[in-house]
């Protein structure tokens, strides 16, 4: 079995809210996340695809085609946009990065032409990282 990876980086702003919670709640549980005048992260992304190699292309996934498909579903939804407000399927869901992870794992998990989703990792900042592998 062969993992093969592709990274991507994206910019957007968010806000950690939850309206169950008091202000000083959500202020005390998020911290600096619920500055209620927004503040963005530099993600870092990296998608990974599990298969067999294709004896005739020597591929497991052709990387090109790979890129395109987090561009397309992933990338051009969050790349400086405001997760709470901009991104749709970030709608109703508190934006951490367990979150962010999980939701573009099932924008990606069915859109994978050769090989299946393997991991979603997000990284935050450059010490904490996040990753989803399915249920
Ligand atoms: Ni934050």
């Amino acid at each position: 079995m062969f993992y093969v990876s592709r990274r991507e980086t994206f910019s957007a702003a968010h806000r950690l809210y939850n309206p169950k919670f008091s202000e000083e709640e959500n202020k005390r549980i998020f911290g600096k996340c619920n500055n209620p005048n927004w503040h963005g992260h530099n993600y870092t992304l990296e998608v990974v695809v599990a298969g067999e190699i294709n004896p005739d292309t020597g591929y497991v996934i052709d990387l090109k085609y790979l890129k395109q498909i987090i561009t397309e579903n992933v990338i051009r939804k969050v790349d400086h946009k405001n997760l709470n407000l901009e991104t749709d399927f970030m709608k109703g869901i508190i934006p951490t990065a367990e979150n962010i992870a999980k939701a573009i794992w099932y924008q990606l998990v069915d859109k994978i032409p050769t090989g299946k989703l393997y991991a979603v990792r997000l990284h935050e900042t450059e010490n904490n990282f996040f990753e989803y592998k399915g249920e």
